[in-house]
């Protein structure tokens, strides 16, 4: 180990998703490139992203699918490199992929297939790559200099691009935040997203039973609607169309849940009580319902053509606006991302650059821009790492 800094025109925190893009393009630009991250392999949360599959990008990525202070910061990175870049980059290295629903692109095959062509395109421009490096301090003088387990280093430029803290038995960490408050950047309170509900022990008592019970159904929260499939589980309720709205929900909040999403309840129920009077309840909503839930639902006997129009209208009213408040979030250790970060304000849209700080930038999932589920997320880690991968 030396006391003399190696010397190069980048350093990148962080090899996965974004850094390994930002590494890549800088790379490819003949940048000298120095990429480290602390765990022994690169880009492992997309080794387990879509199951296995890695959901790569979504072909309806566009900025009103991502939260942020500023509404409007992904779009310049996003448009300068798209998801048809990123599908490009994907066939010249001959991937086959699919799309499962709602423009969500998945690998045929193994996530591991983006891993080795995003190294194989770092390779191409002498990248760098330095695992299993544990960073112990980050300061600017001249430069950049970082200090690690294993050696120091120097570089004009520097980019965080270390992620966020969801998953923290996988190493993800509130590093980036750290750094970037020490050179003075805002940070906005971050918070799990893409996250499972928990509910008290009231609503549990009811949902608990049904464990493993999935119903498509529309999900409301602070003004933003999904229509996805909901799952109830041991501690509440999952299942992409929850997942969305988590990102939305705020602690205290009421959800709305329609669970019968193309048809009038009240019309339907108020028809078989004339059609099928002498069925019961549970039979009449198994027809349009997991039999689970409609017997879990319906609770206590009851034939419908012997029940008041009103109580019909009651349980319409119910299965179409279900309203219910979470008790929290299985927090970071189940969340796919993490909303809030590195706040957009103090960043050029145009490069990652932090304003105030020359040659400090900052990528992917520490900035405060938080996409949907399907794909999205990722597309911010490319556009995000390319836009500073073509500046530094
Ligand atoms: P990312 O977390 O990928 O990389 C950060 C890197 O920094 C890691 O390599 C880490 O080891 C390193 N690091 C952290 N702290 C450090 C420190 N102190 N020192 C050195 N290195 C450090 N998105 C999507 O679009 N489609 C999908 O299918 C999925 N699926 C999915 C499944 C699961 C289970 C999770 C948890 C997440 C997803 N996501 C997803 C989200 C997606 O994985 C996420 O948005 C991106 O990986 C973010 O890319 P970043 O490069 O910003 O961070």
């Amino acid at each position: 180990m030396t006391d003399t800094p190696k010397a190069y025109d980048a350093i990148i925190l962080g090899a996965g998703a974004a850094g390994l893009m930002c590494a890549l393009t800088a790379g490819a630009r003949g940048r000298r490139v120095l990429l480290l991250d602390h765990a022994p392999e690169a880009g492992k949360k997309i080794l387990i992203s879509g199951g296995g599959r890695c959901n790569f990008t979504n072909l309806e990525s566009r900025a009103d699918r991502f939260l942020s202070g500023n509404p409007h910061f992904a779009k310049s990175a996003l448009k300068r490199y798209s998801q048809h870049d990123f599908i490009a980059l994907v066939d010249k290295h001959r991937i086959a992929y699919h799309e499962k629903k709602l423009g969500q692109l998945f690998c045929d095959g193994s996530a591991r297939a983006i891993v080795a062509m995003l190294l194989a395109e770092c390779a191409a421009g002498d990248v760098d790559l330095r695992l299993g490096h544990k960073i112990t301090s980050v300061s600017k003088s001249d430069q950049f200099y970082i200090d690690t387990n294993h050696g120091k280093f120097r570089a004009p430029s520097l980019v965080l691009a270390t992620g966020g803290p969801s998953i923290p038995k996988m190493g993800a960490s509130g590093f980036a935040y750290d750094i970037a408050r020490q050179f003075g950047l805002p940070v906005i309170a971050p918070r799990p997203a893409l996250v499972p509900l928990t509910f008290a022990a009231e609503d549990l008592a009811f949902m608990t039973p049904l464990s493993g019970v999935s119903i498509d159904s529309i999900a409301r929260a602070d003004g933003a609607m999904f229509r996805e499939n909901i799952l109830f589980t041991h501690r509440g309720l999952s299942g992409p169309a929850i997942l969305q709205i988590s990102s939305y929900w705020q602690p205290g909040e009421t959800i709305h849940l329609d669970l019968l999403p193309d048809l009038d309840a009240a019309d339907y129920l108020l028809d078989r009580k004339h059609t099928r009077a002498k069925a019961e309840l549970k039979t009449v909503l198994g027809e349009v319902l997991p039999q689970r839930f409609a017997q879990s639902f319906a609770n206590a006997p009851a034939v419908i053509g012997q029940m008041q129009d009103k109580a019909l209208r009651v349980i319409a009213e119910r299965l179409k606006r279900w309203a219910i408040t979470p008790a929290g979030t299985e927090g970071y250790a189940k969340a796919e991302v993490t909303i809030g970060g590195i706040d957009t304000t103090a960043l050029s849209s145009k490069t990652m650059a932090a304003r105030d700080v020359p040659g400090l930038y900052a990528i992917g999932e520490a900035v405060d821009v938080t996409g949907w589920l399907g794909g999205y997320n990722f597309q911010w880690a490319w556009s995000s790492g390319y836009a500073a991968g073509e500046a530094i």
